[in-house]
């Protein structure tokens, strides 16, 4: 049986008109620190991507800091560690595919840096999925290793549920730190590391707006045609 369909969740960003929610993306790279990445990878995302439009740059350099970051070779030849820097990449939580699946009963956890525009509908189904964790029906047997969800084709998801209890994270800013709180951080974040350019291309197509009216007739032509694409 097919699942059900995500709902379409309020998500700011999606308005043409809004931006990115910042303060909810700088929460959700916590819970992706702290929770996801025991599993996912984000190879795409180095530090320095956050500097400044995330955090302060002085934060970014020590949370960098407190990864060991493998490098080399040196002068002598050999690999060494050393506290990551800003232009280091996320740390991967496992060496290859072999070890990720070996860790994770057969499954393997999907690389997240651009996971909200590789699937359709990638932020309701990303916030319904870690949302979606229910008992399962009777009559289905769910084996060791499995758990089910709602949301989640076949019904039977290889990842424990991330976000089981409140206050996993602690929150700098003092916002109560909830399930689905945690859940709407996270997926702001992961919306936000597809796209960091986002806020730019709207801002652009909002100033190409005001400026020429040439250019209003080309936007207003596209968005008629997305609606009648969507439609
Ligand atoms: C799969 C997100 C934490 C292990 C997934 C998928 C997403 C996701 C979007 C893909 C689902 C699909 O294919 O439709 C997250 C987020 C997390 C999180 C946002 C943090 C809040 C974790 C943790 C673990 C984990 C902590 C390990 C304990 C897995 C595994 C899969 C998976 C093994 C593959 C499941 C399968 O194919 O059956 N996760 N995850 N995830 N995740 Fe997570």
């Amino acid at each position: 049986k097919d699942p059900p369909h995500p709902p379409r969740y309020p998500f700011w960003v999606k308005s043409i008109f809004h931006s990115h929610e910042i303060p909810s993306v700088r929460r959700g790279y916590e819970v992706y620190r702290q929770v996801c990445a025991t599993c996912h990878s984000m190879k795409q995302l180095h530090f320095r991507h956050l500097s400044n439009f995330v955090l302060p740059e002085k934060r970014m350099k020590e949370i960098a800091a407190s990864y060991d970051v493998v490098d080399g070779p040196n002068d002598e030849g050999e690999m060494f560690t050393r506290p990551g820097i800003l232009v280091d990449a996320f740390p991967s939580p496992y060496p290859n595919e072999e070890a990720a699946r070996y860790a994770n009963g057969g499954a393997n956890p999907p690389d997240l840096s651009v996971y909200t525009t590789a699937k359709h509908e990638g932020v309701d189904y990303i916030f319904a999925l870690l949302l979606g964790y229910r008992d399962p029906p009777a009559g289905i047997e769910v084996r060791d290793g499995l758990y089910y969800n709602v949301y989640f084709p076949g019904g039977l998801i290889g990842m424990p549920n991330p976000l089981h209890a409140d206050g996993l994270v602690d929150y700098e800013d003092g916002t109560p730190c909830t399930k689905s709180q945690m859940a709407k951080d996270v997926v702001n974040f992961l919306c936000w590391a597809s796209e960091p350019a986002h806020d730019e291309r709207k801002l652009m197509g909002l100033k190409a707006w005001k400026a020429d009216s040439v250019w209003r007739r080309q936007i207003i032509r596209c968005l008629l045609i997305a609606a009648c694409i969507a439609i």
